[in-house]
């Protein structure tokens, strides 16, 4: 196993996340830097989101004997090697091509979800053979029923069981760090395009062999494969309409779990259980769409109260360590997603560093339940 080969030097040259972040600032041009970190506005959700995990503490419990924690668990039916999963990235070529192969890969070899976004670089045709039946599929809805059903159902062949569709983009958010940074579709070959791609030896030659990112999976319904018609496409015809309504087509036309990713306010999560949703996500897309937005983990409690038990509730936004996933679940998340952190990953370290992401999670996780004194996620809800 090539991973197996790195994880000695691996785990002590990059323990944490932050570290793979540092690295993959390095790595990658400053425009696909400024994307994946990008938030909107002032930003200020970004930081709050890591600020309010930092609050939560525990009262550890000790003298109980040697511990041995497990991570499984089951979600929809489905068995899991651990509690968390890979959030959808879209345009995640732009930070290391092929990401979505390589992390699908990770998620098969570690039996943990990967979702496909439907504006990834890469196509559920090419990802699904690598995920095995760890997929998952995040919609930004369609407002025609034909591509609707197109994308579902190419999704479906593909082997993506789980959808997700996404909520909080009722438009596209003012991301001002990313056009400070230049990201220009298509993309522009500028003097200072042409210095990064000098600078960035690595990703530039990786580019090279891949092509320039490009929306795959979505661009054969544009009505010309360039760039520019491909995001105006995606700009008009995805996302901006969903409805209660839509929701309850979704769970009808979808044969499998449908989460509604993107819910922060406790009504939402009670229309989702009562419209029948398989289960939500509370999120507020990793701090990218409204700076005004609470922090997830502040408004997890009350959505805990209002529909714990009667839906399977997921949390994301702002997850970098082991100890983070035990505080969501401690505060009663039934599963996390990370988008970020994993890109890092790969973006840092190539094709097996979604790999050492999975693995720097399990091992905090493990050592952090340890620490506070429980041996499995089902107990971390009730504290
Ligand atoms: C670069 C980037 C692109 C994203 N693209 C999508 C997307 O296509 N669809 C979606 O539902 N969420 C998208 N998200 C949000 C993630 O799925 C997830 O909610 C968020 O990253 C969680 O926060 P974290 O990055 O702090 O873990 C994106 C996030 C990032 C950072």
């Amino acid at each position: 196993m090539s991973y197996e080969k790195h994880k000695a030097n691996w785990m002590n040259e990059y323990p944490a996340i932050i570290d793979l972040a540092k690295k993959a600032k390095k790595r990658i041009p400053h425009v696909a830097w400024e994307y994946l970190q990008s938030g909107t506005g002032e930003e200020d959700l970004v930081q709050r989101n890591r600020e309010a995990f930092q609050k939560i503490t525990f009262l550890p419990q000790f003298c109980q004997g040697a511990l041995a924690p497990t991570l499984a668990t089951t979600l929809f039916g489905q068995k899991y090697a651990a509690p968390f999963g890979i959030a959808p990235v879209g345009l995640t070529g732009l930070m290391w091509p092929s990401v979505e192969h390589y992390l699908a890969a990770t998620a098969n070899r570690y039996q943990i979800p990967y979702t496909l976004s439907t504006v990834a670089t890469e196509t559920p045709e090419t990802v699904g053979p690598q995920v095995g039946n760890m997929g998952w599929f995040q919609l930004y809805p369609p407002r025609e029923k034909a591509l609707r059903q197109s994308l579902l159902k190419r999704a479906k062949d593909a082997g993506f069981h789980t959808l997700l569709v996404t909520a909080d983009v009722p438009m596209p958010s003012r991301r001002e760090r990313t056009k400070r940074a230049g990201l220009r579709m298509p993309p522009q070959i500028t003097p200072r395009m042409i210095w990064e791609g000098i600078t960035h030896p690595a990703w530039t030659i990786a580019t090279l062999r891949n092509g320039l990112p490009r929306l795959r999976t979505v661009e054969k319904y544009a009505s010309h494969s360039n760039m520019k018609f491909v995001s105006n496409m995606v700009g008009n015809r995805l996302g901006g309409t969903l409805s209660w309504e839509y929701c309850q087509i979704l769970k009808e036309e979808w044969d499998g779990p449908v989460v509604l990713k993107g819910v922060l306010h406790p009504k939402d999560a009670e229309k989702a259980v009562e419209i029948g949703l398989d289960g939500i996500i509370v999120s507020n897309h990793g701090g990218r769409q409204f700076n005004g937005a609470v922090t997830s983990i502040e408004a997890l409690p009350a959505i805990v109260d209002a529909v714990g038990g009667k839906t399977k509730i997921l949390f994301d936004s702002g997850i970098r360590t082991g100890l983070d996933i035990m505080r969501a679940l401690s505060l009663g998340a039934d599963f996390v997603l990370l988008g970020r952190g994993f890109v890092y990953g790969v973006a840092a370290l190539g094709k097996y560093g979604g790999d050492h992401v999975a693995e720097i999670l399990k091992d905090d996780l493990t050592n952090n339940m340890v620490q506070l004194g429980v041996e499995n996620v089902r107990q971390l809800s009730g504290l």
